[in-house]
């Protein structure tokens, strides 16, 4: 199987343009033990096949599920995975971070978190306070690198006021039907993304495969550029999706089936006249 193709950020890290979501692995807002194997064993197998970066959050499961992923990496080397940590935007308080950091690198087991991520963002915390923290958990080694999740232009803008760490991701709703139309951010196609990518701040798509509830049969085009490349509808929209600069995908795979099928999106080109069509098709 071919290793998964990675992109230079901020000319700082490589990150891996496809990774693991783990959202409702073992709960939602609350801890949900009864599937813990099958979770643990997804994790496993997604990184017996190559997939590095998995992605979670304090809040997945109320801490549950980075529990999962500390056990599921502990058998793997330290290179074989990077791992994406977020904190809650109700815990945006200098103290607040640090301390639900530290609960989130005991829950995974790690020495140092590689990308902590803001996961949304408060306005009654100024953000000025938080990023004190993230500076602070950064010149102390806690974390590698810093990114945000659903994050507007304009406060992006101003976290360069308080820092002079790299942003690395902003993680956002996007896939081939959800553009400007996505359940926090408005505008992600027409005004967040270009302005990430004029600043070398990657994207990382969530719900790339929009639960998997692509209604494939009633998008002509899907379904013939499924035919023309032999691929399925799936495939097609996340081939899309990781054509543009940038890009990567987090898409939550349970099954192997879906992990390979996710990989194997990744080995083909589609023609530019395809792809210009797909990007009609959102709005
Ligand atoms: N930053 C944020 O605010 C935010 C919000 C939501 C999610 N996220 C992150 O983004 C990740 C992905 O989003 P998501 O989990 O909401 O949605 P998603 O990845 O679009 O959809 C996951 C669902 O799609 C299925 N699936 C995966 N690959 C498929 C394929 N090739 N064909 C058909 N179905 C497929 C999965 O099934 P199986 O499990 O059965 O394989 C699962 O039921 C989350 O897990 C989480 O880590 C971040």
């Amino acid at each position: 199987m071919n290793k998964i193709p990675e992109i230079l950020i901020h000319n700082t890290v490589s990150m891996p343009v496809l990774g693991l979501g783990t959202w409702e692995m073992g709960g939602r807002q609350a801890p949900e033990l009864s599937e813990d194997k099958k979770w643990i064993e997804a994790i496993e197998t997604a990184i017996g096949y190559g997939i590095k970066h998995i992605d979670t959050a304090a809040i997945y499961g109320a801490g549950h599920t980075e529990q999962l992923v500390g056990e599921a990496i502990r058998n793997f080397k330290r290179d074989q995975y990077f791992i994406t940590t977020k904190v809650s935007g109700d815990n945006l308080q200098f103290g607040e971070v640090l301390r639900s950091v530290k609960a989130s690198k005991n829950r995974l087991g790690i020495d140092q978190i590689d990308l902590l991520l803001l996961h949304w963002p408060n306005p009654a915390t100024p953000i000025s306070q938080t990023i004190s923290a993230i500076n602070k958990l950064l010149d102390d080694q806690v974390i590698r690198y810093f990114g945000l999740s659903n994050f507007p232009v304009e406060l992006i803008r101003e976290i360069g006021f308080y820092t002079d760490a790299p942003i690395i991701t902003n993680q956002l709703e996007y896939n081939l039907f959800t553009r400007n139309n996505a359940s926090y951010n408005q505008n992600v196609e027409s005004e967040i993304i270009p302005f990430c990518l004029k600043n070398g701040i990657s994207i990382t798509a969530w719900r790339p495969v929009m639960k998997g509830k692509i209604e494939a049969s009633t998008h002509h085009l899907l379904v013939a550029l499924a035919q023309k490349y032999n691929k399925t509808p799936f495939q097609i929209a996340l081939n899309w999706l990781l054509s543009k600069p940038l890009m990567m995908a987090i898409p939550k795979m349970s099954s192997k089936a879906h992990i390979l099928e996710n990989i194997e999106a990744l080995s083909f080109e589609m023609d530019k006249a395809h792809l210009a069509h797909l990007d009609v098709l959102g709005i």
